[in-house]
């Protein structure tokens, strides 16, 4: 499989705060990448690097194409509607055709299952609805790398799984994504591969079935026993 990102060596401070320390990584196109680590480990914060918000003081990202990054806050503009919100970037920043634009958001909203609310405002919308117009916003633009930073941290547990869902469908579709979450069972599910940071480095990096059964740092086992009330299998 081909590399679509790259980081070596990446450092990032705050003022003299190390927040990532000598950070390398590399994903293969189609990859699906989870990221766990406590809070303040660095995890939004990489993901930030990597979609090229952040500058850095050491090391490199080289990425092949774009991204496109989801957050816990959906941020939709509350005064226009889910297709306007849709065909905004891609119309207006990549100068596509509305016609074509207007066409792909409702296959997409198809597929997320919102077809019936493409006129309606985020307003009128529930919380896993707004998260998953927010996926397919990312998704029209065409990204070769998808970045999630804890897309389901705000939901309501029983809209947590239509999200995820949506997730997962991605990830059938070869999609190569970045995932930082909390849902472990979820994370076990779709990882290829699963990064463990803590404190600004990489931990471990190895398989989620690994990771789960068999995690070889005190610390994973420390982080994961926090999670052992939900069986994650
Ligand atoms: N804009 C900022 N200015 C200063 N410190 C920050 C900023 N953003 C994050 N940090 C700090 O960087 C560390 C990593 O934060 P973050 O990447 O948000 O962690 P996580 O997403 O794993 O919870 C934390 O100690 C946080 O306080
Ligand atoms: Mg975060």
């Amino acid at each position: 499989m081909d590399e679509i990102l790259k980081i070596e060596h990446l450092t990032k401070k705050y003022d003299d705060i190390t927040v990532l320390n000598d950070i390398s990584l590399t994903v293969k196109k189609g990859e699906v990448l989870v990221i766990v680590g406590p809070s303040g480990c660095g995890k939004s914060t990489l993901l930030r690097c990597i979609n090229n918000l952040e500058d850095i003081q050491d090391g490199k990202v080289n990425i092949e194409g774009k991204t496109g990054m989801v957050f816990q806050s959906y941020e939709l503009f509350p005064h226009m509607t889910v297709l306007q919100n849709l065909m905004l970037a891609p119309v207006k920043v990549q100068k596509r055709k509305k016609d074509e634009v207007k066409k792909e958001a409702e296959q997409l909203l198809e597929r997320v299952g919102l077809s019936s609310k493409k006129d309606n405002y985020p307003a009128q919308l529930s919380g896993g609805q707004k998260q998953r117009v927010a996926i397919v916003r990312a998704l029209i633009m065409h990204p070769e790398v998808l970045l999630f930073d804890e897309v389901t941290a705000a939901l309501d547990p029983e809209m947590v799984r239509e999200v995820l869902d949506v997730i997962l469908d991605l990830a059938k579709q070869d999609k190569t994504m970045l995932i930082v979450t909390h849902e472990m069972a979820f994370a076990r599910a779709i990882a290829d591969r699963v990064i463990f940071l803590e404190g600004g480095s990489i931990i471990e990096d190895t398989t989620p079935a690994e990771f789960f059964d068999a995690p070889r740092s005190e610390r994973a086992k420390s982080f994961l026993r926090t999670f052992e009330f939900e069986k994650v299998h």
